[in-house]
């Protein structure tokens, strides 16, 4: 039976499915497949079924080229080489649609996070701050309305609709910028540049990849209301982590709601983690286990489909298959 490497124990039904298929070996920890192991413990294995922590680069494609087919339990794909693994006509799959609600709710809660400092007062609160003598004051940890503002939506894909759904109930008017042609009822498309200077919201909901990378440059940033919030569930590498920063802590933004990181653990020294009017998650956009189950069996019939000499359901590279 064909070899297969799975970098991480998975939620589901239908992972458990695969060992009557091929000769299944799950890396049980403790934490995740370091780098530096990945590429031993690919050694022969047809099939690698991993989670977005894992970076699958050329070179690791070149030391293993028995290998034919990866499925990532994520929608987004930008740790694979997904270029070098079609030159090489590796299939990839990945796990859309599933995730869309969870991270838009995800998205929304950031948002209202941000916009009502809810991070801040619960330090406050649990800080022991909230003291007889500054109980209620007019101005007391004030924010942002979210009601009736205008929410700007980079990349108006299946999340970004979400988002858009969600902010209709807020009683927003929704701007969205999408690099290609969209036809949303309630939604007006605009170019990048005005959405950035005309909402009090920006959520960002675009793929990452070569043209998206630092798309919200300090230029871009620097276009952007002074009281307005940024939000990203999307990938770190989207927003100049360092303009970002600079533009929060120099009252040039009021305040961001943050998912996703260049780098990722994000490091404890990194200048967004000392400001106040950030709040910042560890990549938790689609973390309900409900979500977190439906990605893994969507990423285990990829690997079942593969295993059968099949087509990958959900296969970002489906070019392989004409060859
Ligand atoms: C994905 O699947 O790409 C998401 O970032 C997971 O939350």
């Amino acid at each position: 039976m064909p070899k297969v490497l799975v970098t991480h124990q998975l939620p589901g039904e239908q992972v458990h499915q695969l060992p009557d298929h091929c000769d299944m070996n799950v890396w049980m920890g403790p934490g995740l497949l370091p780098a530096s192991s990945l590429r031993d413990e690919l050694t022969d294995c047809e099939g690698l079924l991993c989670l977005l922590t894992d970076r699958i680069d050329e070179a690791l494609l070149d030391a293993n080229p028995q290998l034919r087919f990866i499925a990532s339990m994520s929608v987004g794909v930008d740790h694979i080489d997904v270029k070098a693994a079609t030159a090489r006509g590796i299939a990839v799959g990945n796990t859309p649609g599933v995730l869309v609600e969870t991270t838009a709710d995800a998205s929304f809660a950031l948002l209202l996070a941000a916009a009502r400092r809810l991070v801040e007062a619960d330090h406050f609160v649990r800080g022991g701050h909230w003291r007889v003598e500054n109980a209620w004051s007019p101005e007391f940890f004030t924010g942002k309305d979210v009601a009736g503002a205008t929410l700007g939506i980079v990349g108006l894909g299946e999340v970004g609709q979400a988002v858009a759904r969600r902010a209709a109930g807020f009683g927003m008017k929704v701007l969205a910028w999408n690099r290609s042609a969209r036809n949303v009822p309630g939604v007006e498309m605009v170019e990048l540049d005005d959405l950035l200077a005309d909402s009090d919201f920006v959520s960002i909901n675009v793929a990452l990849g070569e043209e998206t990378r630092n798309l919200i440059d300090a230029r871009r940033l620097g276009l952007m209301k002074r009281d307005a919030v940024l939000v990203n569930t999307a990938r770190g590498g989207i927003v100049d982590e360092v303009a970002l920063a600079e533009a929060l802590s120099h009252d040039r933004l009021a305040a961001a709601g943050l998912d996703v990181f260049e780098r990722e653990p994000v490091p404890d020294d990194h200048p967004l983690l000392s400001l106040p009017n950030v709040v910042a998650t560890p990549h938790i956009g689609s973390a309900t286990l409900a979500t977190r189950e439906k990605m893994a069996d969507m990423a285990a019939l990829n690997m079942l489909a593969a295993l059968g000499n099949e087509k990958m359901p959900n296969c970002v590279n489906p070019e392989v298959y004409q060859s």
